[in-house]
């Protein structure tokens, strides 16, 4: 008899925004005439760039001449695109990775998710608490993470990050394997500097760890003491993976296009884990369509850059917005000035599903609570500045109305 993965069955609940979009779901039933804003997924709502759409719709016409078709494309990625990734995202800060140590992909979840693949059942995992619930369940499900008792995982390590801490991971007592880091961070919207990194990059080194850096809202970054990437951090290409997206950076949320680094230098026992993320790759991927591919590589001509970069503005004006009015309305709220997420606190110690159930209720505004993305998230939600600016305003006159 076939036997299932049953570290599936030991998931609590469905994944966190299945869970969300059910009960939204359920809620426009029964008030269909209630107008709803939604700023839970962080997911964008500017269209893409004209630059973009014009390689998209030239890449179509391509592949519609016998001249211009491709079949299968490289399972790594177009070097087109590697290229220009090499160039702009990295050889402009003064780093130095090469074309072969990136992989394009259609995301940085399934990259996040499917990294695991390449490591060893019994590596101990690190984990932030709130953390985006992908690293988390994607080691459930790999049976890294033990079981789920209460509200923990038994083999898994969590790095608390709450507000005494300014919601900063630190760094484990015992020795862990894999330390998976967002910055800026989703959910909290806190940004980590240099010199904050540092240790991480020094704690893996003396510790054989592997960091599992995603770097999904670099885009967002303003302050300039706080690095676009893991390698701006000396020694980081020995230790660190490092997942970027054009999601949040150029609107691919629909799109689908996103890279992995993995540098030559980072080795466990001799062998590079290039090698086996490629062999990885190439086993259980064909590559991301050449039509996105040439939409991605459209970001980074002057143009492209120029109107991406007008979106994300325009979406760190939405976040100033929201920290203002809740601020206005009397929440503690932090993130929000290197990120799009801005994680607010409820206002008289109120769980966070409840006040998630509120603002759904009385203002028609969708959010995420924290609690969802782990224990400590407990007393709080996340806001996205992804909403349009006429529905961020709407939103936040609607909840200063009720609290
Ligand atoms: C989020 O809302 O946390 C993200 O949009 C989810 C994702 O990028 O998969």
């Amino acid at each position: 008899m076939a036997k299932i993965n049953d570290n599936f069955l030991k998931l609590p609940g469905s994944y966190l925004f299945s869970t969300i979009a059910k009960k939204v779901a359920a809620y426009t039933a029964a008030n269909p005439d209630k107008e709803i804003i939604k700023m839970g997924i962080g997911d964008v709502t500017k269209p893409l760039a004209p630059a973009v759409i014009e390689a998209m719709h030239k890449a179509v016409d391509e592949m519609g001449t016998a001249d211009g078709f491709r079949g299968y494309g490289p399972e790594q990625g177009y070097d087109f695109l590697r290229d220009k990734i090499v160039e702009k995202d990295y050889r402009a800060r003064g780093i130095d990775i090469k074309s072969d140590e990136i992989f394009v992909s259609d995301g940085a979840k399934s990259d996040c998710g499917n990294i695991g693949d390449i490591f060893s059942k019994d590596n101990k995992v690190a984990v932030c608490d709130p953390v985006y619930p992908v690293y988390v369940d994607t080691n459930a499900m790999a049976g890294r993470a033990g079981e789920f008792v209460g509200e923990h995982w038994t083999n898994l390590y969590y790095m608390s990050c709450t507000e005494e801490n300014g919601f900063m991971p630190e760094l484990p007592t015992e020795k862990v394997d894999m330390i998976y880091l967002c910055f800026p961070n989703n959910p909290t919207g806190v940004s980590a500097t240099r010199e904050q990194l540092k240790p991480w990059v020094e704690y893996a080194k003396k510790n054989g760890a592997v960091i599992l850096y995603d770097s999904a809202y670099e885009a967002f970054i303003t302050n300039p003491d706080v690095p676009h990437s893991i390698y701006e951090i000396e020694g980081a290409k020995e230790v660190a993976i490092e997942f970027r997206s054009f999601s949040k950076t150029a609107g691919f949320t629909g799109t689908r296009c996103a890279y992995t680094v993995v540098p030559h230098e980072l080795k466990i026992d001799g062998t590079e884990l290039n090698s086996l993320w490629n062999r990885r790759q190439c086993t259980k991927f064909n590559g991301v369509p050449y039509v996105i591919q040439k939409a991605a590589e459209a970001v980074y001509s002057d143009e492209g850059h120029k109107q991406t970069r007008e979106a994300i503005e325009y979406y760190l004006e939405n976040a100033k917005i929201i920290r203002e009015s809740l601020t206005e309305a009397g929440l503690t709220v932090f993130g929000g000035e290197n990120a799009p997420y801005i994680w607010a606190k409820t206002p008289d110690g109120m769980k966070s599903w409840d006040f998630f159930d509120k603002l759904l209720e009385e203002a028609g505004v969708v959010t995420t609570p924290g609690a969802g993305f782990g224990p400590s998230g407990e007393g709080y939600i996340r806001l996205t500045a992804f909403s349009t600016k006429e529905n961020t305003i709407k939103a936040m006159e609607k909840i200063k109305a009720i609290l």
